[in-house]
């Protein structure tokens, strides 16, 4: 039975959402009821998996190698680390979860919204965030600095046709009724420190609903 909270920051390459996230890791260091994690990654197995997506070496990787990929390193990241936390009472928060595979698979990658999310109701077994932020901003501006970057990965690499299907897919997505109830807007165009602000504020709130 799941007791913790589920949190995941989902959003386009370029967002800023890593660098909150960094300042909420500091921010909430004395508490020990906090997890932070990444997909893809959190655990050994995911990790490596994620070495495989990203490198751009992987030229040839399929598209349809790539979600199950992304699906295979979440499975774990549930099974290993997400749902035994939760049942702990531990608060996770995760930098992406299943809504980047329907945005950058499903509609980055044009591989249908349903078929991606279809591999990842097996991968997650019925894990829903209890909350999703969103960092609206728009990629094509935040990511000319990334791909230039000689760090710049795979996926950052794959040009501004795929980022803007992704964003509209995210949007397309976050517009639905179904995910309005747990959707926490942010808006990434402010300053690093007011995003921040407006985070750890929503966060504060909703913690102290628990205690
Ligand atoms: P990462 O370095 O974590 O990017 P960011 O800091 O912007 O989150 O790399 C993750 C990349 O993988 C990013 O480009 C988004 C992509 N991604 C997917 O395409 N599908 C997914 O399911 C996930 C979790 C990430």
């Amino acid at each position: 039975m799941k007791k913790g909270l589920f949190i995941t920051f989902e959003g386009p390459d370029g967002c800023g959402k890593t660098s909150i996230i960094n300042l909420l890791k500091e921010y909430y260091k004395d508490n020990k009821k906090i997890l932070f994690t990444r997909e893809p990654g959190g655990t050994v197995i995911s990790e490596k998996i994620r070495d495989i997506i990203l490198s751009t070496k992987n030229v040839e990787m399929s598209k349809r190698t790539e979600a199950l990929l992304y699906a295979a390193s979440r499975a774990q990241h549930v099974d290993e680390f997400i749902r035994p936390n939760l049942e702990k009472g531990k608060i996770i928060i995760s930098d992406r979860f299943v809504l980047s595979s329907l945005a950058y698979q499903g509609g980055g990658r044009n591989l249908g919204i349903d078929s991606v999310k279809a591999i990842n109701d097996f991968a997650i077994d019925n894990l829903a965030p209890d909350f999703v932020f969103f960092f609206y901003v728009d990629p094509l501006t935040t990511l000319k600095r990334k791909s230039q970057s000689k760090d710049a990965d795979r996926l950052e690499l794959s040009g501004d046709d795929f980022h803007k299907r992704v964003y509209d897919t995210y949007i397309k997505l976050l517009d639905s009724m179904k995910y309005e109830k747990f959707l926490k807007k942010i808006d990434a165009t402010k300053q690093m420190l007011e995003v921040f602000e407006d985070v750890k504020n929503i966060l504060d709130k909703e913690m102290e609903k628990l205690s």
